[in-house]
């Protein structure tokens, strides 16, 4: 069984408060209620954890670093990572735990470095993390000091991979609640910094996703949004036929100029790109952690500058815009 005591005395502290008139019998009903399956052996996985008093922790390295083997025998160091190994496929990371290093598939550290210096400093901001996976970007949220982060995801994996890190580190306050954004209570106004990376392209309909984000909001609030674009020499929108780079539920890669377009039609404003690079087989590949296909085999064999399909390789841009303090509504 997850412990979420800790997520509901923070929101008691919290302009967030009313949440706790319906979320915990929601978290109640999805994590409690009819666990069968993988989910049930994710659980079981982690009442069998070993446990170890963590003495040291750095959440501003790029391994997020939980513990370390000074902290623990060599037989909990070796509970420790079979247990992990049995949360697998990692896909978000780079994590250490006790001195195991959990290298993910995705080296998320880079996003955070392509980001980091662009956004307003997160000190003792309330900040909401959308579609965060096992929440990497959570943690690292919470090493630059913000005073609540909350990562939303609906995958019942990475809840159970998030917890297996946070049993070491109870006390930092960051949060998993596993739901998609639409299923979260009432959010209106109440995060300073929104973070949507890697959700807006699997969305049907983007416009809705932005509008959620900006109702998040509080008037000024900032919005880092990080998704897929093609270049705007190959078109100014992308609606795949069928997959795109392997994947089924890719709906809208739009260019950079057509996305900003979407944002100030949300009643966005002070937008800008900081960033737009390529997805690159050094921040995205299989390793003993994630076992199966990853972005080597989703592009062309003969050409990396297109996917598996035919369309341009994957291309990643990161904007961030603000909350428009005037108007109420779009
Ligand atoms: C590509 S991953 C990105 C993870 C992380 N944000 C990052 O940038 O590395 C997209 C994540 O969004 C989650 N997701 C998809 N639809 C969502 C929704 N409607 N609300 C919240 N999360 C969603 C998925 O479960 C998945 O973990």
């Amino acid at each position: 069984m997850i412990d979420f005591q800790s997520l509901y005395e923070a929101l008691k502290s919290s302009s967030l408060k009313p949440w706790l008139k319906t979320l915990p019998r929601h978290i109640e009903q999805r994590v409690n209620v009819n666990v069968n399956g993988n989910f049930k052996n994710w659980l079981e996985t982690l009442e069998q954890l070993p446990e170890i008093e963590t003495r040291h922790y750095n959440l501003n390295h790029k391994e997020i670093t939980i513990g370390d083997i000074t902290d623990c025998s060599n037989i909990q160091q070796a509970q420790l990572k079979s247990g992990l190994q049995q949360l697998h496929p990692w896909r978000k990371g780079p994590y250490s735990l006790f001195d195991i290093h959990i290298d993910s598939e995705w080296r998320s550290d880079l996003k955070w470095n392509r980001l980091a210096p662009h956004i307003t400093p997160l000190v003792g901001r309330q900040v909401l993390d959308v579609g965060c996976g096992n929440g990497y970007h959570c943690w690292r949220m919470a090493g630059a000091d913000a005073q609540l982060v909350i990562g939303t995801d609906p995958s019942l994996l990475f809840l159970a991979q998030f917890h297996a890190l946070k049993r070491y580190a109870p006390q930092v306050p960051v949060h998993l609640v596993p739901f998609k954004m639409e299923d979260l209570p009432d959010a209106t106004a109440q995060f300073d910094s929104v973070f949507s990376m890697g959700v807006l392209y699997h969305r049907r309909s983007p416009i809705d996703h932005l509008l959620e984000l900006r109702q998040a909001l509080r008037p000024g609030g900032e919005l880092i949004l990080e998704t897929l674009v093609v270049p705007s020499s190959y078109a100014n929108l992308l609606v795949p036929r069928d997959r795109y780079a392997k994947m089924r539920n890719v709906w809208f890669i739009p260019d950079t100029q057509q996305l900003e377009t979407w944002l100030q039609r949300c009643h966005f404003e002070n937008i800008r790109v900081i960033d737009v690079s390529p997805t690159t087989i050094e921040e995205q590949r299989t390793t003993s952690w994630m076992q199966f296909e990853s972005l080597p085999d989703f592009l062309a064999t003969n050409n990396i500058q297109t996917t598996i399909e035919g369309y341009p390789a994957p291309l990643r841009a990161i904007v961030i815009a603000n909350r428009n303090g005037l108007r109420k509504s779009c």
